[in-house]
């Protein structure tokens, strides 16, 4: 028998990510200021016969940034290489990525907040004039050499971009924030997904699964996919609205779209820190979570549907929170 592993799901689910990614700007749903402009500066590029500006995307993890440096390069019809910032661990590395990419290539570096000092100040220069400043040698016998690049566009992805240093983001040609989506832009990618995995839903599923997706469509998707699991297993060939609660209830995804661990943050502030305030460390450390995956995950949701506020003492439960969880909320609080 075939037995279904948290890898193997992990590979299935990579697969229907890239199947499931918008190739066209029709295709891509949502976010339609950014669109635009960025329509606006790779036509004028196509027509100066130059290279697309670099560009930085920024916003919360699973809104888009690395599907829509793919549509860009598909739709500047050039090629895209990608990496991630903490994986260019030595100079060499960017080198030996920049001195092999096509002539107008796009090449996409996610969490770019992350690339270490000595290979993000070879990239400004790389940036600048297309040109690589190498240090040959160690000590009095070291010598500088310049290393022409081919000119590529550089589209740079970051969930936090307090954390970029100056002298990149100065290097943008244009920076755009991508948003939470509607739940109406969230049923329409819903529908486009589903139509693609050749899955039939009926209309209230799918709104019951944008209302749970964290205005996110990599989520809104992921609830799809499981879901489909779920109906499969049941012998159902229609996702109906009964179908998806019991999915989600399996899932543990309740009527806010909060799984498991989000509650976890919230009970740790509210039972062991009385509400909070509570700084990241402790509530890190408390939650046995990495500051970072609250700060980028949990946290950007929670502070959107209002039940966490930051305060410069900390992060503190609101009376939402309390009223979510059916946890009373202690009187001097709520003077
Ligand atoms: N899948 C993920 N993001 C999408 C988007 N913005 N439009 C369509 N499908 C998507």
């Amino acid at each position: 028998m075939f037995v279904k592993t948290p890898a193997t799901t992990k590979i299935e689910d990579e697969t229907l990510d890239t199947q499931l990614r918008p190739k066209t700007w029709d295709e891509y749903i949502g976010q339609d200021k950014v669109k635009q402009k960025l329509n606006i500066i790779i036509e004028a590029a196509k027509k100066r016969g130059e290279p697309v500006e670099h560009l930085l995307f920024y916003g919360n993890s699973g809104l888009g940034k690395t599907t829509l440096a793919h549509v860009i390069s598909r739709v500047m019809g050039k090629g895209i290489k990608t990496c991630s910032g903490p994986t260019l661990e030595k100079t060499g590395d960017l080198a030996s990525i920049l001195t092999n990419l096509q002539d107008g290539e796009v090449l996409f570096v996610d969490e770019c907040h992350r690339i270490q000092r000595l290979v993000a100040e070879m990239l400004y220069s790389a940036l600048e004039d297309f040109k690589l400043h190498l240090i040959l040698g160690k000590g009095p016998m070291a010598r500088t050499m310049e290393l022409a690049v081919p000119r590529f566009t550089f589209i740079g992805a970051t969930t936090r971009l307090s954390l970029l240093p100056g002298p990149l983001r100065n290097r943008f040609g244009g920076i755009f924030q991508l948003d939470f989506y509607t739940s109406e832009d969230l049923e329409k990618i819903i529908r486009r997904s589903a139509n693609i995995l050749k899955v039939a839903i009926d209309q209230d599923a799918v709104r019951l699964l944008a209302t749970r997706s964290r205005f996110t469509p990599r989520i809104a998707n992921r609830l799809l996919k499981r879901v489909r699991d779920f109906a499969t297993v049941e012998g159902s060939e229609l996702i109906t609205k009964e179908m998806a609660t019991k999915g989600l209830e399996l899932l543990e995804v309740d009527e806010s779209g909060l799984e498991p661990e989000d509650r976890k943050i919230l009970r740790c502030i509210i039972e062991r820190f009385g509400g909070g305030p509570v700084g990241i460390k402790a509530l890190a450390s408390s939650a046995a979570e990495e500051p970072e995956t609250i700060l980028d995950i949990y946290e950007p949701y929670l502070m959107q549907l209002g039940f966490i506020e930051r305060t410069p003492q900390g992060r503190v439960a609101t009376s939402l929170a309390y009223k979510h969880l059916g946890i009373a909320m202690p009187q001097r609080d709520l003077l």
